[in-house]
């Protein structure tokens, strides 16, 4: 199945680990209907790993604990299509998943007909325990045609990271996204690794296969499932803008049950939201930007109407200033044109009157804009 925008939804890892049952599965579909979050388009409800038995049936057919999920995936599926969800579930390319549960090598075609048969929307695929032969890019599209042939669409989540040079072959399996950076961690650190992971690999996100820079932390404040520190509000709203102005895939992994005002506002802005989907998805441009020192990060991104989206990001525990140069995102004064730059967070609106454009950051904030092309 091809996606043409980055996904949106929920995945129970980042919070829950192997601590998922039906109970809290319906629930977070109640709670993403009645927090907004699906309207703002958070579809997908996916389960991860930890779901199933040890063991296989005797038609090798996976088997979801009954304990967890006394009445089947199916019911479950049901459940999360009648609030107007999409379905999403795990698997693995290895023997085993990441957890120790069944994965499904040589197991790739049963699998994905056992998914189209419980209603299943979306797969996550892991890369554990693989065979030591066969190639990863095998494996990836291997199930990705058993999921093109399995007569439902389901959308192919590769998270394939641990796979050797995947950015040059992800392409060639049906999946819509691809792990491009390592597990995230509820910490600060985690969100600057994974950022600085990321600078290499933008020219392979684009239309229909995106770069997954991994779940979202915001609004986990330390309370995952291996016990961090957790972030600041100010930190959550630059990983999350950071996430959306790079094109990424915005899965949701706190309780939002117990969502607060600061984190539904954060995962809500619609103005990000709209950066990230923007239809063109095109690729982000590192600005160089001028003294910008490691922790100063600065992207642009152009949108498919011409405007173009700019992100600062103080990445320091200081207030410290952004620059760059207009000529950075094409436009000399020579043009006779600048920008009208209005910023997602506050609202504020001003006209570039300099070459350069300037501005304070506190610690660990950011400032994203929406800039519009006009005449000097
Ligand atoms: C890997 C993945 C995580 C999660 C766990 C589950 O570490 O990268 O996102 O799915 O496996 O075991």
């Amino acid at each position: 199945m091809v996606k043409l925008t980055p996904p949106m939804g929920w995945n129970s890892w980042n919070t829950f680990g192997e601590n998922i049952n039906e109970e809290l599965i319906f629930e977070t579909a109640d709670a993403m209907v009645s927090t907004g979050l699906l309207e703002k388009g958070y579809e997908y409800l996916v389960i991860d790993d930890c779901w199933s038995l040890k063991e296989r049936d005797g038609n090798q057919r996976l088997v979801p604990d009954p304990v967890k999920f006394p009445h089947g995936m199916k019911a479950v599926a049901d459940y999360v299509h009648s609030k107007g969800l999409k379905f999403g579930m795990y698997s693995c390319a290895g023997n085993l998943t990441c957890a120790g549960y069944p994965g499904s090598f040589e197991h790739e075609f049963t699998d994905a007909r056992t998914f189209a048969e419980w209603g299943v929307d979306f797969l996550k695929y892991d890369y554990c325990y693989h065979s030591p032969i066969i190639h990863g890019q095998y494996l990836y599209r291997r199930m990705g045609l058993a999921l093109e042939n399995c007569g439902r669409d389901i959308l192919f989540s590769a998270c394939s990271w641990g796979a050797d040079q995947t950015q040059e072959w992800i392409k060639t399996s049906a999946a819509s996204m691809w792990r491009s950076t390592g597990d995230i961690f509820d910490t600060w650190e985690s969100v600057k690794d994974l950022v600085k992971q990321q600078e290499k690999l933008h020219p392979y996100n684009g239309v229909g296969c995106f770069n997954d820079m991994d779940m979202l932390i915001v609004g986990m404040y330390g309370k995952g499932n291996v016990g961090l520190k957790g972030c600041s509000d100010t930190q959550y709203k630059t990983h999350f803008s950071i996430w959306a102005l790079l094109g990424s895939p915005l899965m949701i992994g706190c309780d939002i049950r117990s969502i607060n005002e600061e984190t539904k506002a954060i995962l809500g802005n619609e103005e990000l939201i709209r950066i990230n989907q923007d239809s063109a998805c095109r690729q982000p441009v590192k600005l160089q930007g001028i003294w910008a020192g490691d922790d100063m990060v600065l992207y642009a991104r152009q949108l498919e109407n011409g405007d173009m989206a700019i992100g600062l990001f103080n990445m320091s525990e200081e207030k410290a200033a952004a620059r760059f140069n207009l000529d950075e995102v094409g436009l000399g004064f020579s043009t006779g044109k600048t920008l009208e730059m209005t910023e997602v967070w506050s609202g504020e609106t001003f006209k570039v009157t300099n070459a350069t454009v300037s501005r304070e950051l506190e610690a660990f904030d950011c400032q994203v804009f929406r800039a519009k092309v006009v005449d000097l």
